[in-house]
């Protein structure tokens, strides 16, 4: 009978306390500030929006002592240790960029920018400035991922040819919204493709070439797509997500020793099947009890073990990644998109 590694630092409380300011108090920061209140011992200590009245009110309702009207007053709060941006896409670059400059490190929400060439210069200023910086891809950090890991590491699955995976969900309708505003960095691929190509990636590294297919939005952004990734071994992903239906959103990695069907949602924290060739499947189970996004916990506690340590990148999900993985998705929203659908800062 197979037996499954354990998951390593899923005691979240053993992770030093960090002061964390929130940047953005929308949907995400209200999930990410409950989670991380519940279930860790980090602290948010400030929120901030381009509102004082919203800032206040998400400070209140979070129990959050300190909240600004401007972002660059939180920028500047000496008791903010590490920022949470937390915004729309396209304002993910210019608010790292002042966090950075004022020496706060940063965790910023996925995709880490709209083009390689803008998550650059993110990267390019945290290294600069010495400080740390993560695309908050926050799959990377449950429990789930870290018993993969070492799967794949210890060659459990032979050699990983195929890495399958659909994430879509239904969005309604609105053309002001940052799922389908271009001006926002609409599209399914910047909002769910970023996933699946980082999750293909950790299962079968680089790709060299990529092939994609879809359709888009009266808006002009790409709502379901369907990408082909190589790698130079021929190795394979094949991922299609869309903003138009519920899909199964269940992710399988296959090799010549075995394979590994995550359940869906495969993102969140769950389980997973481990059948290797030749004897029978064993069940990997969360046991934390977390839900969905309680999960975003795991992130916050790596974040803090990460400069505790004296990091400056994450070593589960390295910067040049972040960055690799928006190449590819640069390259399969030109495909869908045409050619002048990247749109870079440095450009402008
Ligand atoms: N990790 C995950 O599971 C996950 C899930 C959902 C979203 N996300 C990511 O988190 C980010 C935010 O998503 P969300 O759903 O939380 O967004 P949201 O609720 O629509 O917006 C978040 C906050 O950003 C500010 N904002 C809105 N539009 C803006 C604009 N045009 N310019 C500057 N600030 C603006 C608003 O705060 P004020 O108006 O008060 O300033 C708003 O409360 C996205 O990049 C998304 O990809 C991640």
């Amino acid at each position: 009978m197979t037996t499954l590694p354990s998951p390593r630092f899923s005691n979240q409380r053993d992770a030093p306390a960090l002061r964390w300011g929130v940047v953005g108090p929308g949907a995400i920061a209200t999930d990410f500030t409950r989670a991380v209140q519940a279930h860790t011992t980090q602290q948010v200590v400030a929120v901030s929006s381009r509102s004082a009245e919203r800032a206040g009110q998400f400070a209140a309702a979070h129990g959050i002592r300190s909240s600004y009207g401007s972002h660059a007053d939180l920028f500047a709060d000496p008791n903010v240790d590490v920022v949470y941006i937390a915004v729309p896409h396209t304002e993910h670059v210019p608010l790292a960029l002042d966090a950075i400059a004022a020496g706060k490190h940063v965790l910023v929400e996925k995709p880490m920018a709209t083009s390689a060439a803008d998550a650059q210069l993110v990267v390019n200023a945290a290294r600069a400035a010495g400080v740390f910086a993560m695309e908050a891809l926050w799959a990377k950090y449950l429990p789930k991922f870290d018993v993969v890991r070492q799967l794949l590491e210890d060659g459990a699955l032979g050699d990983v040819r195929l890495f399958s995976a659909d994430y879509g969900f239904r969005a309604p309708y609105d053309p002001t919204s940052r799922f389908f505003n271009p001006e926002l960095g609409g599209g399914a691929l910047l909002d769910l493709g970023v996933y699946l190509v980082s999750v293909a990636s950790f299962a079968l590294g680089e790709f060299s070439s990529v092939t994609a297919r879809g359709q888009l939005s009266p808006t002009g952004v790409d709502v379901q797509s369907s990408l082909i990734l190589d790698t130079p071994t021929g190795a394979q992903a094949v991922l299609s997500t869309t903003l138009l239906a519920d899909t199964p959103s269940e992710a399988n990695i296959i090799g010549t020793g075995g394979r590994i069907a995550i359940d869906r949602v495969f993102v969140g924290p769950g389980g997973f099947t481990f059948s290797p060739a030749g004897s029978g499947a064993v069940r990997f189970e969360d046991t934390s009890g977390l839900l969905w996004r309680e999960g975003l916990s795991y992130q916050a506690s790596a974040v803090a073990r990460f400069i505790a340590d004296g990091l400056t990148e994450s070593p589960l999900h390295p910067l040049d990644e972040t960055i690799a993985v928006l190449d590819t998705l640069d390259e399969a929203r030109r495909q869908i998109l045409g050619g002048g659908s990247i749109r870079s800062m440095e450009a402008q």
